[in-house]
């Protein structure tokens, strides 16, 4: 028990060994024939010595394998590669980043209940992105990440073809409604986020659509589906989106939710919802938090489903 307890309190050194190669593009390198601790070192002007140790920690950590001085990407290490269709670069690195420091300063929200990231940054998180177009880029490559894995089967778990066009809201670099638009041929898909981040997007086989959801949501699509938004806004911010959404829908129009419910999950989301009160200006809410902010903005709670291990799509119509 003591010695698991012990491993705990380093398990970040492991992490941040990952999120440095990240960082330094070591795991790119590699992949482009760099393959001795020399070439390394000269290239990315590393120190030879810590280099060495960060190899065999990364041997440790299965991402690679040193046979006869020459350094072998592993699969978990090629995952870890900018171009890999399946990569995880940039999430690895965005854990990191400000959040890492947002979670040494636990005790201040323990306290005030306010966010640490405001604290320290001395403004909003999504305000202090829109300062610094690589820190955005970086942030929205590891949502398009995650949500490329997220949402890859929601078409299994759900029939969107039932309507006839659907508006992403706060859709990032697009993952979820390119997966809904490949799979529905018919179905007029768009993709709603701020003008910054709309800017980021290359390819879309989509419409795109700049704006500013605390101002308005135009009247375009029968159908809204918004995912992780409303987990970061407190209930005073959410019922404004919401209101909005309300406007811009159709009567018996569908707004679909996609948020992690802590009352479905075995372990009420804990750690997520302590990352939101860190970062964000609220929590993860239960189901029944959710209904009750949706009636508020006159929307009627339909039904859920769990869609993956965390999330769940929660379907209302606006009455
Ligand atoms: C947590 S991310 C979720 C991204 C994506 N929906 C997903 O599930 O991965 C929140 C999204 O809301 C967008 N957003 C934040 N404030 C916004 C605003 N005022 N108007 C429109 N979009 C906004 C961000 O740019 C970002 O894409």
């Amino acid at each position: 028990m003591k010695q698991n307890l012990k491993k705990t309190f380093t398990s970040y050194w492991k992490y941040l060994a990952l999120q440095t190669a990240c960082k330094k593009d070591i795991f790119d390198l590699i992949l482009s024939g760099k393959k001795t601790i020399n070439e390394l070192a000269k290239f990315g002007n590393f120190n030879k010595t810590v280099l060495s140790d960060l190899m065999s920690a990364l041997e440790q950590a299965e991402t690679l394998q040193i046979i006869e001085n020459k350094i072998f990407l592993t699969e978990k290490g090629e995952v870890l590669t900018e171009n890999n269709p399946n990569s995880l670069k940039y999430a690895c690195i965005h854990w990191g980043e400000e959040t890492m420091t947002a979670w040494q300063n636990l005790d201040y929200t323990l306290i005030t209940g306010k966010q640490a990231f405001n604290h320290i940054y001395k403004k909003t998180f999504f305000d202090y992105l829109a300062e610094d177009k690589s820190k955005l880029e970086n942030y929205h490559k590891a949502m398009n990440e995650y949500a490329r894995d997220d949402y890859e089967n929601i078409c299994e778990k759900y029939d969107f073809s039932i309507h006839e066009s659907i508006m992403d809201i706060g859709g990032s670099l697009g993952a979820l409604i390119n997966v809904i638009s490949k799979n529905n041929p018919n179905l007029k898909c768009y993709l709603f986020d701020l003008p910054e981040v709309i800017e980021l997007i290359k390819k879309h086989n989509y419409k795109i659509i700049k704006g500013n959801f605390f101002e308005n949501i135009p009247k375009v699509s029968e159908t809204l589906i918004m995912s992780r938004i409303i987990h970061d806004w407190n209930d005073k911010k959410a019922i404004i989106i919401l209101q909005n959404a309300y406007k811009s829908l159709p009567k018996n129009g569908t707004l679909y939710l996609i948020e992690n419910l802590t009352d479905k999950i075995e372990n009420k989301a804990a750690l997520l919802s302590l990352n939101m009160h860190l970062i964000t200006e609220s929590y993860e809410r239960t189901l029944s938090e959710y209904k009750i902010l949706l009636e508020k903005a006159n929307f009627k709670f339909v039904e859920y489903k769990k869609i993956n291990e965390l999330q769940h799509l929660i379907i209302f119509i606006k009455l």
